[in-house]
């Protein structure tokens, strides 16, 4: 396993990728490797984090990342403690701070946070003074869903070097596309982002690695993996799409689609699906699906994000 320790300065936190090096992310996606052979063992865990306690702290809904977390911690033989916002005293109005305050009173020693704003992981950071994980923070940033998706893709060519990777959907709204957009491109693949005018942000184009386009076609020809994003209809205030069927006739991921990308192309979705929108059931149950592969990978990428911030820190 790569030590975090040998490897010159580590980030304090994994909130994107700004700080983060290709060496240091190339040995989280490693020690993945590492961390998937215990999961295959009778016995799947490790004493890597014993005697450390991991917040999970979720102030918006989640399945993948919150459960793959919690598992994760729990396989390197952390305490959790799981805090979902929902069932708690923030929908008596307390604020994110005073929350924080009573979660670090029980001697927490990393944070995973998900919310619904922007910089909140951010937050979190600074007030806490201890390692935060971003699972999520509004549109801006999901590190660690870009990290298992570069693993997969990784797992299938060897290398993300010289890969062509297009991204389609409802780019706009995606901390997803983000991340794999600021990610993808530093490992040595390019990025291209496709969807309607209205869901494509032309500011991403300063990406480096990155293009845009608006045609599904020209994204897709070529590409080795093709990742559908799902329609965020909960976060569109009207007037992006003039209607789903629309959308579906022209972006959505499908087979025909899917013969413009190269032979044996693989297809990813981040989650949640809206099938049959933005991807096709043949498409996401199809022999080039690496859907539930992503899942997988999720836990092996978050025990190795866990291990690279926090052992030989304490
Ligand atoms: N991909 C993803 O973040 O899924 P969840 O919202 O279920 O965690």
């Amino acid at each position: 396993m790569n030590s975090p320790t040998s490897m010159g300065t580590r980030p304090p936190h994994l909130l994107d990728f700004q700080d983060w090096t290709p060496e240091r992310l190339g040995a989280i996606l490693d020690n993945a490797d590492t961390m998937l052979q215990v999961l295959d063992r009778p016995v799947k865990k490790v004493p890597a984090l014993q005697g450390l306690t991991v917040c999970n702290a979720f102030f918006e809904n989640s399945t993948r990342t919150r459960t793959s977390f919690e598992l994760a911690a729990r396989r390197m033989s952390a305490d959790v403690l799981t805090f979902a916002a929902g069932a708690s005293s923030v929908s008596k109005g307390e604020s994110l701070r005073d929350t924080l305050e009573v979660l670090t009173s029980y001697k927490v020693d990393a944070y995973i946070v998900r919310h619904h704003a922007a910089g909140a992981a951010h937050l979190v950071a600074r007030y806490s003074g201890k390692p935060v994980i971003n699972a999520g923070d509004g549109r801006r940033a999901h590190p660690t869903q870009a990290l298992l998706d570069a693993y997969t893709i990784r797992q299938e060519y060897g290398s993300l070097e010289g890969k062509k990777i297009a991204i389609l959907g409802d780019v706009r709204h995606s901390r997803v596309a983000r991340s794999n957009a600021e990610l993808l491109p530093k490992l040595g693949a390019q990025v291209v982002l496709c969807g309607p005018a209205t869901l494509l942000p032309p500011g991403l184009a300063q990406m480096p690695g990155v293009t845009l386009t608006t045609n599904p076609k020209e994204a897709v020809r070529g590409a080795h993996a093709v990742m559908a994003l799902r329609l965020q209809r909960e976060r569109m205030s009207g007037g992006f799409l003039g209607s789903l069927q629309e959308y579906a006739d022209t972006y959505q991921v499908n087979d025909t689609l899917l013969g413009e990308a190269e032979s044996g192309a693989i297809v990813l979705h981040p989650g949640p699906m809206n099938r049959d929108l933005e991807i096709s059931s043949d498409a996401a149950d199809g022999p080039q699906s690496r859907i539930l592969k992503q899942v997988e990978n999720g836990q092996a990428i978050r025990m190795s994000v866990l291990y690279h911030l926090l052992v030989g820190r304490n």
